[in-house]
């Protein structure tokens, strides 16, 4: 572990503080700090009578539980064990009979811009007929469905039905590379893959299909028995007989009608592959109740969802944020959401602020990246302003996936919030399974860059190695002390790293230890996350491992001999990755060390996927080493920053090659 840096160190000075105003508060779910800190107070008084009551009330139980948390085997929690549901139920039937039956679930914009809209009762027909056509082909509970789909409606109904029957969905981003999707199926033991022929991102047809068969062919993978695959363009592609089926043909005759499976509360929904600090990616087991517990809740709780609002989560189904607050929790919480294909980039830079108006968005959440990419685009094209757009429909930001700084957090506030809509910072990660630290619109007081304070019953604290607190404005190691419902259950076949990992026996062994560096403010005690304590890269919100990215560039064996990577603050993607390389064939240099850059690029892509691509790459005959032979990282990051070195390198092995480090290419 490496002491906290802080990314965003003018956060430390913040002093600006935007309360909720009057109306604000009266109008919401949890009013005022009154509101949350009886909340707060409940959970300190009755940890599992809180919790108890908010399943009871929130989740739909077909078999009621009786005990609400099993410590028996900590840190392997157990929360509402002996209790029975099913997850789409909980998002799609319990609406039918109901006002919500015949409301727009999703509102669907297509890359092309073409709208559709899909009511609850409409979707629930559709989830249903896929789960007849996933039990068609044999695949039954506690199967393992590997999800590599672009964003629409398809996804969600994929996710749904897999959940509908029993069957443990892992989703893919669509943009992970055959190699990584191999990996993953082998991981997953999946018996099947769900993807499309195509993605259309930005007016271009990209292959999906394609990239499975590819992944598929690496080896392996065996255990896959059907690929589904959706005909999102009518362009062919490769159909494997007897294995791969379309959409259409997997539908055809199957009933709109599927009676739920009944799971117990822990059977696992999904698993969702992400980035730690060693090179193989791990397989996050989440559960069924508590998870969707939180899903549902949160919606309430951070979004102070009110059934006429029109929600918008830009995150793709192939991320965490995807699975809470697109495939899930909106559906629990029957809302009105909004889902988009494509980048905020086409037709053009202004595509968020027009789908705003378009569909009259009322909550609208999203990463910093995104916010910062299009206030570049709006200051120097006025065209795709925010201003250009009617942005009245707005009640609630939100910003998750990296620290937002307070720049980019008072331009949201300003020209998308118009001062009046709270932002909330909604801190949390794979691993929590939905938000837990941030802002309650109607309570608390927003400060720029701050994530603010613990949902209630969430425990989070800053302790040092040992876990113990550390005061107020000392910076120090997020963890969350007690267990909460919708917490990682365990890795996928590796609970050791699982424990190892995330519950350091130096604490005690019960305490969750986030991965990242966190202070809290003096005044308030307001949290400021300062970023990842491992080697953990978070570019652009998406989290990669430094690893990861090692492994693939040795892995080409013809040319690399060693490598090291690192990060480096961006004012665009939060951070940029770093490569240093050592070549097996010496240091090259001008237009050839440019050629073998890109060669390195493209490679990293083809092994992990293009959001692995290292931004710089710098070679040298050697890295920085102890006499110990130990790399030292350090001494990297400070290259990477392009800060002079003044740290003692007399303990260096080869002091020389600092100076050929220097070079980006
Ligand atoms: O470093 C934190 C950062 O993103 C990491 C989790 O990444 P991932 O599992 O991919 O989940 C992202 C979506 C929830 C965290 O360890 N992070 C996430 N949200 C914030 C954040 N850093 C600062 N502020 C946030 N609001």
């Amino acid at each position: 572990m490496t002491t906290p840096n802080t990314a965003v160190e003018s956060t430390l000075v913040e002093n600006r503080v935007f309360p909720p105003s009057e109306a604000t508060v009266k109008a919401a779910r949890i009013q005022g700090m009154e509101g949350y800190n009886a909340l707060c107070a409940e959970a300190e008084k009755d940890f599992e009578g809180f919790w108890a009551r908010l399943a009871r009330e929130n989740v739909v139980w077909n078999k009621p539980f009786t005990q609400t948390l099993d410590e028996s085997n900590a840190p392997f929690y157990k929360w509402f064990q002996d209790g029975e549901l099913n997850a789409s139920a909980n998002c799609l039937d319990k609406h039918m009979g109901t006002p919500n039956e015949n409301k727009t679930a999703v509102i669907f914009e297509a890359d092309g811009g073409e709208v559709t809209k899909t009511t609850y009762k409409e979707l629930l027909a559709k989830v249903s007929q896929f789960a007849n056509a996933l039990k068609a082909r044999g695949i039954n509970k506690g199967d393992r469905v590997l999800v590599y789909m672009p964003m629409g409606l398809e996804g969600v109904v994929a996710m749904q039905a897999c959940a509908r029957i029993g069957a443990t969905h892992s989703v893919v981003f669509g943009g992970f590379s055959a190699k990584a999707l191999q990996e993953r199926i082998i991981d997953a033991g999946a018996v099947a893959v769900v993807t499309a022929n195509y993605q259309l991102r930005g007016g271009k047809e990209l292959p999906l299909k394609g990239i499975v068969d590819e992944g598929l062919g690496l080896g392996g993978c065996e255990s896959i028995k059907t690929v589904f695959v959706f005909e999102r363009t009518a362009s062919k592609c490769n159909m494997v007989a007897g294995r791969d089926i379309t959409f259409t043909e997997a539908l055809a005759g199957q009933s709109t009608e599927c009676e739920p499976v009944l799971v117990g509360a822990e059977h696992p929904l999904f698993i969702l592959f992400t980035s730690g600090s060693t090179g193989k990616p791990k397989g996050v087991q989440h559960s069924t109740g508590g998870f969707l517990l939180w899903a549902k809740l949160t919606m309430d709780w951070t979004f102070d969802l009110k059934q006429d609002d029109v929600f918008w989560c830009t995150a793709d189904i192939g991320w965490i944020t995807g699975h809470a607050y697109v495939a899930y929790g909106p559906l629990a919480a029957g809302a009105t959401q909004i889902i988009f294909e494509g980048i905020p980039t086409y037709p053009n830079a202004g595509r968020f602020w027009q789908m705003i108006e378009r569909h009259k968005c009322s909550i609208f959440y999203t990463a910093p990246t995104a916010i910062r990419s299009l206030i570049k685009s709006a200051e120097s094209d006025e065209k795709v302003h925010p201003d250009r757009s009617d942005l009245s429909s707005l009640r609630i930001l939100g910003s998750v996936g990296e620290p937002i700084n307070p720049e980019a957090w008072m331009w949201y506030y300003k020209n998308i919030g118009k001062e009046k809509c709270p932002i909330v910072d909604t801190f949390w990660q794979t691993e929590t399974g939905g938000h837990m630290i941030t802002p309650l619109p109607g309570a608390t007081p927003l400060v720029p860059g701050s994530c603010t304070l613990p949902l209630p019953g969430i425990m989070a604290a800053i302790v040092d190695e040992a876990g113990q607190d550390v005061p107020n404005g000392s910076g120090g190691m997020l963890v969350i002390k007690r267990p909460w419902p919708s917490m990682i259950r365990t890795i996928w076949n590796d609970p050791e790293r699982f424990k190892t990992s995330y519950f350091p026996a130096e604490m005690g062994g019960t305490y969750y230890l986030a991965g990242d560096g966190a202070v809290r403010s003096a005044d308030r005690g307001y949290f400021r996350i300062t970023g990842r304590i491992d080697d953990v890269l978070n570019v652009s919100g998406h989290r990669m491992g430094t690893m990861e990215i090692e492994s693939a560039l040795v892995a080409k064996t013809d040319l690399v001999a060693e490598a090291a990577v690192v990060g480096r603050p961006d004012d665009l993607t939060g951070e940029a990755i770093c490569a240093f390389v050592v070549l097996k064939r010496g240091v090259p240099t001008g237009d050839e060390a440019k050629q073998i850059a890109k060669e390195l690029r493209d490679w990293v892509a083809k092994e992990i996927g293009p959001i692995a691509k290292p931004k710089d790459i710098r070679f040298g005959e050697n890295l920085p080493k102890t006499r110990s032979g130990k790399i030292m990282r350090r001494l990297l990051r400070s290259l990477a920053k392009g800060e002079t070195i003044t740290q003692d390198t007399s303990t260096l092995e080869n002091p020389a090659i600092l100076g050929q480090l220097g070079q980006t290419y």
